[in-house]
């Protein structure tokens, strides 16, 4: 655990080359599969998304692993966070929170009101970390997910604009 202590990273855009991390931090993280081609579309597409890595730091200067990662949309007055995830060696370390502040950030920046997001209802690690940011559920939406079938809970938070 001394070694969590000292962690150290920084939040920067999503880049191509960033895509072989994140997938597999998809992966093992069991969101719902994007895949690689999902991502690179995200990175092509026009303006108003937001995808964010937080890279790790060994020393001074050099370039550690993609700890996790934040995929968000900017839609007019609104914000939508679609992905979220932090591989398991790095959780519970606060780098979750900072991908999240900093994408909440850049919504209020682009004049957003209100971030929503959906969860699978059984996500209770997911929804706890939700609500620690100020997330309220505000809807549901029946059998939303599949592989398990589930529900979703949708979620949102008042943006300081
Ligand atoms: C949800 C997730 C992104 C949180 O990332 P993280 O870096 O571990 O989060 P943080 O360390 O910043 O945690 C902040 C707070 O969230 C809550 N939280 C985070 N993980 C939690 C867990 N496993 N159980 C309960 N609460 C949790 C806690 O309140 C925590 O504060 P604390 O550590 O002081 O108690 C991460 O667990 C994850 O990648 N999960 C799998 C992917 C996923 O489900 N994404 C969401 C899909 S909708």
């Amino acid at each position: 655990m001394e070694a969590m202590a000292t962690l150290q990273f920084l939040i920067r855009q999503m880049t191509k080359s960033d895509l072989d991390s994140v997938t597999v931090i998809e992966q093992v993280s069991r969101l719902a599969p994007w895949g690689h081609d999902g991502y690179l579309r995200v990175l092509d597409s026009p303006a108003g998304v937001r995808a964010l890595v937080a890279e790790g730091r060994v020393g001074e200067e050099q370039q550690g692993p993609v700890m996790g990662f934040v995929v968000a949309q900017v839609l007019a007055h609104e914000m939508e966070i679609y992905q979220i995830a932090v591989h398991p060696d790095f959780r519970r370390v606060g780098v979750g929170t900072s991908l999240m502040e900093y994408v909440l950030g850049e919504g209020e920046r682009s004049g957003c009101r209100e971030c929503y997001l959906d969860v699978r209802r059984g996500n209770l690690e997911a929804i706890n970390f939700y609500i620690k940011h100020g997330f309220e559920v505000c809807g549901v939406r029946p059998r939303y997910y599949r592989n398990p079938s589930e529900d979703a809970l949708v979620m949102r938070k008042r943006l300081k604009t």
